[in-house]
């Protein structure tokens, strides 16, 4: 393709096209779930013409749910929802390979996200795709035809979900919003054993440390830290959680973990990762008493939950040690090492969720998408989650694709479930 048929985009290098395109074809092996979305839809291309607007980890699995959706007849266009988590390659191939407008660079600063979300935006969607809620809170800022132009949006993650019920809450939500994150298919998997893998993958492919003895403190049991607690226990660390929400709390205790209050665990940890969705859960008072040597790790959504602030204010000196290991040489002595400066762990220093897992989670986000486009009109400004019939569908077909059956109730049992007068 000759460079003026590509399509507009911002990306930092072509030439890294070929490398993204072999990571694409390796997860849409892995994705069967979205590969029968795309079989379904080719022929009919529900969403011809729907031009959406995605703000999401540019990533080879974001890419086949991009390809999915263009396949559809969507016109789509993708920006980073993090400026460290943008596989460039990928970003290239999308582009290069598939005609798909991308504006993302690793490394990106802030100003150049939002430039980003920005071109993202300049084509007038009338669907939002999110993560985290920056593009549809960047949309509401703007106002005009572009947020008029809107008829819905989704959203990925815990911490836009929460974003955006405030924002209803408030009256302040100007247009529908799918919480594709609260479906079963999503957050029972995804933030479970995605985060929980990618997690440890991102602190190992860092560091390199040994977890079997090592302390491992987990700050925030959702459904995300129970994954990240519940793996690390698999590699032989002792887990210490730490939570303000007593039932959470409660639990993780009867999972089996320590639970103690973070400025306690900060004398015991040797490593630490952040998954609460709040800030400053590594505040002053943690950073203290942090052992020499501690290593501190995020995997919440944005790069808040450690107060590296406080950190940069107590340190002499800061390096970089290891690609994603920054040293803060503290005034007392201690040294406290950063991985991927506060940001998403699992993003910045691996590769985000495995495919097989985000294969739920994207057709989730494919199948919202055309909920938006038929259904969109019916909907208020608040959040929805999707139709149970779909999460389920989502899941029969995961199910299939591992080769897994399951039984079916009877009619007799239909009507025991139905009932209320069979008792002892
Ligand atoms: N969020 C977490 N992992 C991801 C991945 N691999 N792709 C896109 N978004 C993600």
């Amino acid at each position: 393709m000759a460079r003026a048929d590509f399509p507009p985009h911002a990306v930092a290098d072509l030439n890294l096209a070929d490398q993204g395109r072999r990571k694409i074809e390796w997860a849409i092996r892995h994705m069967p779930v979205l590969r029968t979305l795309r079989e379904r839809y080719r022929e009919t291309r529900p969403l011809e013409g729907v031009r959406i607007a995605a703000c999401l980890h540019v990533t080879s699995e974001t890419a086949h749910l991009m390809i999915a959706l263009k396949e559809a007849g969507a016109d789509v266009r993708l920006s980073a929802s993090n400026p460290l988590s943008t596989q460039d390659d990928v970003a290239a191939s999308l582009v290069r390979d598939f005609g798909i407008s991308v504006f993302a660079r690793h490394g990106e600063d802030r100003e150049e996200y939002y430039t980003h979300i920005q071109q993202t935006l300049d084509h007038g969607p009338s669907i939002t795709m999110d993560d985290g809620g920056d593009l549809t809170v960047y949309a509401h800022e703007k106002g005009g035809e572009l947020l008029a132009g809107i008829r819905g949006g989704t959203e990925e993650t815990t911490t836009g979900v929460i974003r955006f019920r405030a924002m209803e809450q408030q009256g302040t939500l100007r247009y529908p919003i799918i919480a594709v994150n609260d479906s079963r298919t999503k957050y029972l998997f995804d933030n479970r054993y995605g985060t929980g893998q990618s997690t440890i993958d991102g602190i190992l492919r860092a560091t390199n440390l040994l977890l079997a003895g090592s302390t491992f403190v987990v700050a925030g049991y959702g459904w995300c830290g129970r994954g990240v607690a519940m793996r690390a226990r698999g590699m032989g660390a002792r887990v210490i959680v730490t939570e303000v929400d007593p039932i959470r709390a409660l639990e993780a205790a009867m999972d089996g973990f320590e639970v103690m209050p973070i400025a306690e665990a900060a004398e015991r940890g040797d490593l630490f990762v952040t998954v609460t969705g709040n800030k400053h859960v590594i505040d002053r008072p943690a950073l203290e008493r942090l052992k020499d040597g501690a290593v501190l790790a995020n995997a919440g959504h944005f790069n808040v939950e450690i107060n590296l602030e406080a950190l940069t204010e107590m340190a002499e000196t800061v390096e970089e040690v290891r690609p994603s290991v920054k040293a803060y040489h503290l005034r007392d002595g201690r040294t406290v090492y950063v991985l991927a400066d506060g940001r998403l762990v699992n993003l910045a220093a691996a590769e985000g969720h495995p495919s097989v897992v985000m294969d739920m989670s994207f057709a989730n986000q494919f199948l919202a998408a055309l909920h938006i486009h038929q259904h969109g009109q019916t909907l208020e400004h608040r959040v929805y989650t999707l139709p149970p019939e779909i999460d389920e569908e989502i899941a029969r077909l995961k199910l299939a694709a591992m080769g897994i059956r399951i039984d079916t109730l009877t009619p007799e049992q239909e009507a025991y479930l139905s009932g209320w007068e069979e008792g002892t």
